[in-house]
């Protein structure tokens, strides 16, 4: 039998998303990438720049609070300039047209919540929040810190970044969350390598429950072996062509 076409998949992907009404997204760095973000784990990645034990583990933190803050304001300032793109302005569209939505993102960015994305679970957390490892205050940031490491204003405890760090558990009302996403007719999954758990069981679960998968990426990694439709392709392009025709509820 000859192989299905890209053309093929994607049309098929396209009625599977018109049929479905439970939707669900996972999303990892890829979606961020044509933003000008960059990933993790791509050539020229972050993790190829910078060890992550130095920078994102409770123990760097703890031996080195200013060194690790460093770290995270040149990512803030990387990202503070960045624009969310039709990847994310798609996902957003998509919560707006189904009736049961959720997304699942590993990312910090905050990229999603700007292209108005909001039945979402942030699973690593987001670099624009901090919390006093004293007294436990989360603060929104609008800006990079002045003075690093920043301190609590109400106790003058040390803050860290509001996000999950190596070695460190999920927040298990985020987990809830994202295991409820999992009982989905169809569950995407866009531009993550699915290296990282438990964020990546997250597809597998769906896969059990009975979900179709729609993977969204250039490169094929661990979880394509799940998907029902895997697109290659760059997020920002294949998103918005998967919606293309696609009826809100009450709509024909
Ligand atoms: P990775 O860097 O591991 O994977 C990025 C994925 O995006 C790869 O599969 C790429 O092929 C894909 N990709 C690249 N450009 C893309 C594009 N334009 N459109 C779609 N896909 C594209 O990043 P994550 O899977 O997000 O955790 O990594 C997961 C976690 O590992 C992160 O949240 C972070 C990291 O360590 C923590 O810091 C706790």
């Amino acid at each position: 039998m000859a192989k299905s076409s890209r053309q093929d998949i994607l049309e098929a992907a396209r009625r599977a998303l018109a049929r479905a009404r439970r939707v669900s997204v996972l999303t990892g760095a890829g979606v961020s990438a044509e933003s000008g973000i960059p990933t993790f784990r791509d050539r020229g990645g972050i993790w190829e720049k910078f060890d992550p034990q130095q920078v994102a583990t409770p123990d760097a933190f703890a031996r080195d609070p200013a060194f690790v803050w460093e770290w995270y304001a040149l990512r803030m300032r990387a990202v503070q300039e960045a624009r969310p793109n039709p990847a994310h302005y798609a996902i957003a569209e998509l919560e707006r047209l189904k009736p049961e939505f959720w997304l699942v993102t590993q990312n910090i960015d905050n990229l999603h919540r700007l292209a108005g994305s909001r039945r979402m679970t942030e699973l690593h957390g987001n670099l624009w929040r901090t919390r006093c490892l004293a007294c436990g205050k989360v603060e929104e940031l609008t800006e990079v810190p002045q003075a690093l490491p920043p301190r609590c204003a109400g106790c003058g405890g040390l803050r860290r970044p509001d996000v999950v760090w190596f070695g460190e558990m999920l927040d298990p009302r985020h987990i809830a969350e994202a295991e409820r996403a999992c009982d989905a007719d169809l569950f995407l999954i866009v531009g993550t390598s699915g290296e990282v758990w438990p964020a990546a069981g997250f597809a597998h679960q769906a896969k059990a429950a009975g979900a179709q998968l729609v993977e969204i990426n250039p490169q094929p990694g661990s979880l394509s072996q799940l998907a029902d439709f895997p697109l290659v392709g760059k997020a920002g392009e294949v998103l918005p062509r998967l919606l293309q025709g696609l009826a809100g509820p009450g709509q024909k």
